[in-house]
């Protein structure tokens, strides 16, 4: 019989507009002021990410998708056919097509943040893989999960591309991989791409490319802010500023005031300086032994890793212990 699985809760827990008001308010009176990064990702956001992932200067979509690519093949013999395919963050789950032929799993359950981009996306798989049974699921993926029904003794692989790990503190990071290991359960696995530590300059363009969509994408966070929420922020008064923070291994992300003002969110005011930040992304950087100790720590254990020639990003294929 199937079994509802232990470690996920709240089917179709799509964070309500409240949770989106009171972290943006909390937020803003911390002292820095930061807002959490997974609220970039409303529609708009979720498309200027897709640009994000074609510009020239941001190394990590197109590194991670050579490595599926030339991968494929032994990436599926680990799995295994018919296994049960989770992917926490799906976006436009268009990485899980490098992997669906080769792996053909049982089913695939895309889970991501914006609703109406992963019906869409779900839809668009849908009609290249008529064959496929896919699943998608509406929710936060740092709330707890609960996944569709999944036979009690079925093969699940978590497939969580792109580096979204990176997002979190390096605690969190463990404590998130180790929800990853439960929702795989005994036997399952995790594939996951884990950008690299490297050359400073390198990781500086990839979030300050020449076209300006990174700042763009930054920039979203206040029209957001302003279309759902009853704000007046005045979006020229920001600034993008995008750099590397040696000390703490992670590119940090924030919108710079370029004046003295003050504004209003569902009935709060807020003042801030000339230069006074907020604090929008970290996206950590890994070595791969600092990524396997940290993935040991919650539960797995490291079977294998690919990389690339410049040693860019790195994949990795992990088993529950
Ligand atoms: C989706 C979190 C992996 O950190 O590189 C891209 C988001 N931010 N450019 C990253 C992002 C700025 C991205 N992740």
């Amino acid at each position: 019989m199937a079994e509802a699985s232990p470690a996920l809760s709240g089917q179709d827990g799509f964070p309500a507009e409240t949770d989106f008001s009171r972290d943006v308010i909390s937020g803003l009176r911390k002292s820095p002021p930061s807002i959490p990064p997974k609220y970039f990702y409303d529609t708009e956001g979720s498309r200027l990410f897709e640009a994000i992932c074609e510009q020239p200067e941001y190394y990590l979509t197109r590194t991670e998708i050579e490595l599926l690519e030339c991968y494929v093949g032994e990436i599926s013999g680990l799995v295994g056919s018919g296994c049960y395919l989770i992917e926490p963050g799906s976006g436009n789950c268009e990485k899980v097509r490098l992997l669906v032929d080769s792996l053909r799993p049982r089913s695939y359950i895309p889970i991501d943040i914006s609703s109406e981009h992963l019906k869409l996306s779900a839809a668009r798989l849908a009609d290249s893989y008529p064959w496929l049974d896919i699943q998608p699921m509406t929710g936060d993926i740092t709330d707890t999960l609960v996944l569709p029904c999944i036979p009690e003794n079925a093969r699940r692989v978590v497939f969580y591309p792109g580096s979204s790990i990176g997002n979190f503190e390096p605690e969190e990071a463990r404590s998130f991989l180790g929800s990853l290991a439960r929702i795989a359960g005994r036997g399952g696995a995790l594939v996951i791409g884990v950008d690299l530590q490297k050359n400073t300059q390198r990781l500086n363009a990839a979030y300050n490319d020449a076209c300006g969509i990174t700042a763009a994408f930054n920039r979203n966070l206040l029209q957001r802010i302003n279309r759902e929420l009853d704000a007046n922020l005045d979006i020229e008064a920001f600034d993008h500023r995008a750099f590397y923070n040696q000390n703490e291994n992670r590119m940090e992300m924030h919108l710079v005031s370029n004046c003295r003002q003050s504004f209003h969110v569902d009935g709060h005011r807020f003042e801030l300086e000339d230069g006074d930040h907020i604090h929008t992304e970290n996206s950590y950087k890994y070595t791969i032994e600092q990524f396997q100790t940290l993935a040991t720590a919650a539960g797995f254990a490291a079977c294998r890793v690919w990389s690339d020639a410049e040693a860019l990003f790195s994949l990795h294929y992990l088993e529950v212990r």
